[in-house]
């Protein structure tokens, strides 16, 4: 397809507790992205709800479309795609975006893609960095932890993931445990800044062993117990050093497995230069970046991590991926049922 051809595509992301709808074509430019964070319906109950996530994202999503469109200068009936978020993740607001995408897909004639949040997640290297097929990706945010091989759109590897929590999950419980307020990741990585990470002897689960998984239970046991053991409010001073220790330790943690990483990679793709891509929103964290960075530069891997705004949730990453899709044909039909679990890829014998 020439430059007079463009294509454009535009993308609605309703899976967890942002309401995003974004404009990207297929040069890579960004034509709009508009976020709108529901942190402060949720900041009450500690958490996401969904219940109250599906009625926010009802209540605004046909005005963040309509400025998303607006603010690049596109009338809907002029782009060649509307991809939204199918699954996996809350329900509910799964269901508002398909819904409302196949409303637009409808009146305008435009083709109809389902994303899976995941893939988005996994492709926005593309978006940004422009990386090729194949890459390593380590996918961090609430909802999961996992290192994959991505090959192509819709090929994908899995080499490990978590036994238990989620990364972010570690990072929102051990705010939550450390009276430092939700969401965690943000609140654990300012917290941890004034802290001593070698003040508390935290454990390094799974350090060293074969594979690629993770497992952040221990972890976040340990922190509480630690918390107990001083015998009083876990604030200030304290606080800040239990949130450095964890943080170091799972940057730990996270090196070590993607150093195993490196491995089977090298096993598959021998003739390949390893790049490393980081996505997801603990991907923003600037502590577990400098580890990464480091550890990737010892084994010769190039790393790649999106600006934090594509690395949380937005709707950028699922318009590319459904432009990456779109490109290759792959389209859905209205009859799209949402997913609340759609996993990337079934977990190898590797
Ligand atoms: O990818 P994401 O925006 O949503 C999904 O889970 O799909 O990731 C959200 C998670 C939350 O658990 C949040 O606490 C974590 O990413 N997070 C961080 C940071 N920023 C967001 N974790 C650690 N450090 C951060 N700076
Ligand atoms: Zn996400």
């Amino acid at each position: 397809m020439g430059y007079m051809n463009i294509m454009r595509v535009l993308g609605i992301e309703t899976s967890c507790d942002e309401t995003a709808a974004a404009i990207v074509d297929d040069g890579r430019s960004i034509l709009s992205n508009v976020v709108l964070s529901q942190l402060d319906d949720h900041q009450p109950f500690g958490g996401v709800v969904p219940e109250i996530a599906a009625r926010a994202h009802l209540e605004n999503l046909d005005a963040i479309v309509a400025h998303a469109r607006d603010e690049a200068g596109i009338a809907l009936k002029d782009l060649d795609g509307i991809a939204v978020t199918g699954g996996p993740g809350l329900i509910g607001g799964v269901i508002v975006g398909v819904m409302t995408a196949k409303a637009i897909a409808a009146a305008s004639g435009v083709p109809f893609v389902a994303v899976n949040h995941l893939e988005a997640h996994a492709l926005t290297a593309r978006l940004t960095d422009n990386v090729a097929f194949p890459y390593l990706l380590l996918l961090i945010s609430g909802g999961h932890c996992q290192l994959l091989i991505v090959e192509g759109i819709g090929c994908y590897v899995l080499l490990g993931t978590t036994m238990d929590d989620a990364i972010g999950e570690a990072f929102d419980k051990t705010a939550k445990l450390l009276g430092l307020g939700f969401p965690g990741g943000p609140a654990v990585e300012a917290a941890a800044r004034d802290g001593d990470p070698s003040r508390f002897r935290l454990p390094r689960p799974l350090m060293g062993r074969p594979r690629c998984d993770f497992s952040f239970s221990g972890l976040k046991t340990a922190v509480s117990q630690a918390a107990i053991n001083l015998g009083h409010d876990t604030t200030g001073q304290d606080a800040a050093d239990l949130a450095a220790g964890f943080q170091a330790a799972v940057a730990e943690v996270v090196a070590d497995r993607c150093q195993h990483a490196f491995e089977a990679f090298a096993e598959r793709h021998p003739d390949t230069k390893p790049v490393l891509v980081a996505a997801g929103g603990v991907a923003a964290n600037q502590a577990l970046r400098a580890t990464l960075t480091d550890t990737s530069a010892r084994h010769d891997v190039s790393m790649v991590v999106p600006p934090p705004a594509l690395c949380t949730d937005n709707a950028a990453m699922v318009a590319w991926a459904g432009l990456e899709r779109l490109r290759i044909g792959k389209t859905d039909g209205l009859d799209f049922r949402p997913r609340p679990r759609w996993p990337l890829a079934e977990p190898t014998a590797a």
